[in-house]
């Protein structure tokens, strides 16, 4: 495996010294970028690209050629999973994902443990062996997953929801299919991250996306405790050079205390946290990343240095901050704004450090 050029990211993340505060964008490959639209009309379809390791790849690198990025993060979805389960996915243009055979009683999660995932899910591998070999070490390589909480809200919705009706229905009427169904999700999860990992990527993140439409002692129970098994279990097979997990509970505040418990290295914040409050709360276990409202890329250049800078100055001196966007980048951002983030993150925060 390449050695690292730069491996700011990871430092970070372990809270270790840095010269500047590392930077990288949730979602940097996708739709705002020309060249990711071409190259996802040439497969065909999202889908097709997330299976096709050279097109993925491809994809992956985009950002990297285009921005001075601290990372790459390996192009892909959170609902792999679901689709290598037989749930029958697809994405129609515009409309989000929609599960053809959704999960809705006892039957349906049996037969989901039953499958065997992993076997269709090794184009996720090559996809990452293809990607780190390409990257030749120049930016590490960033796995993820889905929480299984977070995968269970489309297992069952089938499909994105405005009020989870389905789910936390089964929540409060049938807490032991639920309890079942991400059992089995948590295992598939962790096998699945384990194996990004064995494939080269040298930190992995789990996005649980869904996590704050829970009441704080439903998150602990239906989002935490899964993501917690998953962590435990990837810990126990690192050896004295772990590789980063970074935990991601949009839109969960109360829950900042729990996540950093669970013995992640790092903690993804949306932009309504404070990130100062959040460093004293829990910045002296974890790393934190964050938290700039992605928003602020439709903004006059001026307000996104601005902005940029308040975020640095509310996590303030000293390592272990990761920047990025408190939630995925927006499709209709352009490019250029991009660039005026990367070059104020790399123009002021050198100060911090
Ligand atoms: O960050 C990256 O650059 C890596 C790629 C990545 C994608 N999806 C590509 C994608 C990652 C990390 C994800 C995670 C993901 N997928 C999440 C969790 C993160 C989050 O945003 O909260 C979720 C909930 C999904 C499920 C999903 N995938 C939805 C709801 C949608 C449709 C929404 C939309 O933006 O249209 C997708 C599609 C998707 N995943 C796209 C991309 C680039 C757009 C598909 C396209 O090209 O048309």
């Amino acid at each position: 495996m390449p050695r690292l050029q730069n491996d700011v990211l990871i430092r970070a993340l372990l809270r270790q010294p840095v010269e500047r505060t590392p930077l990288w964008i949730m979602r940097q490959a996708g739709r705002y970028l020309p060249e990711y639209r071409a190259t996802r009309k040439r497969a065909g379809g999202f889908l097709k690209l997330c299976k096709t390791p050279e097109l993925a790849c491809e994809v992956t690198l985009q950002p990297i050629e285009r921005f001075e990025l601290d990372a790459a993060i390996l192009f892909s979805d959170i609902l792999t999973i679901p689709d290598a389960m037989g749930l029958g996915l697809h994405f129609n243009e515009g409309e989000g994902p929609v599960l053809e055979r959704p999960v809705s009683n006892m039957r349906d999660v049996e037969r989901i443990g039953q499958s065997e995932p992993m076997v269709a899910l090794e184009y996720v591998c090559d996809a990452v062996r293809l990607t780190i070999r390409e990257l030749d070490g120049r930016v590490p390589l960033i796995g993820f997953a889905g929480s299984p909480w977070t995968l269970a809200t489309y297992m069952v919705e089938g499909q994105s929801s405005r009020d989870f009706r389905k789910i936390k229905a089964m929540l409060y009427r049938e807490p032991e299919m639920l309890g079942r169904l991400l059992d089995i999700l948590s295992s598939a999860t962790a096998a699945y991250l384990a194996a990004q990992i064995a494939a080269g990527v040298q930190a992995v993140m789990i996005f649980d996306t869904w996590g704050g439409v829970l009441a704080h002692d439903a998150y602990l129970k239906f989002s935490l405790e899964p993501m917690q098994r998953i962590v435990t279990r990837l810990l126990q097979d690192q050896g004295e050079c772990p590789v980063p997990i970074i935990l991601f509970s949009k839109g969960v505040q109360n829950g900042l205390t729990d996540l950093a418990t669970t013995g992640c290295h790092a903690v993804g914040l949306d932009w309504t946290t404070e990130l100062g409050q959040a460093r004293a709360l829990i910045g002296t276990r974890v790393a934190l990343q964050g938290n700039l409202d992605p928003v602020v890329l439709y903004a006059p250049d001026r307000v996104i240095r601005s902005e940029v800078k308040k975020i640095l100055d509310q996590y303030g001196q000293g390592s272990g901050h990761v920047f990025n966007l408190g939630h995925g980048i927006q499709q209709y951002v352009d490019p250029e704004k991009v660039a005026v983030l990367v070059d104020a993150v790399r123009e002021f925060s050198p100060a911090y450090h």
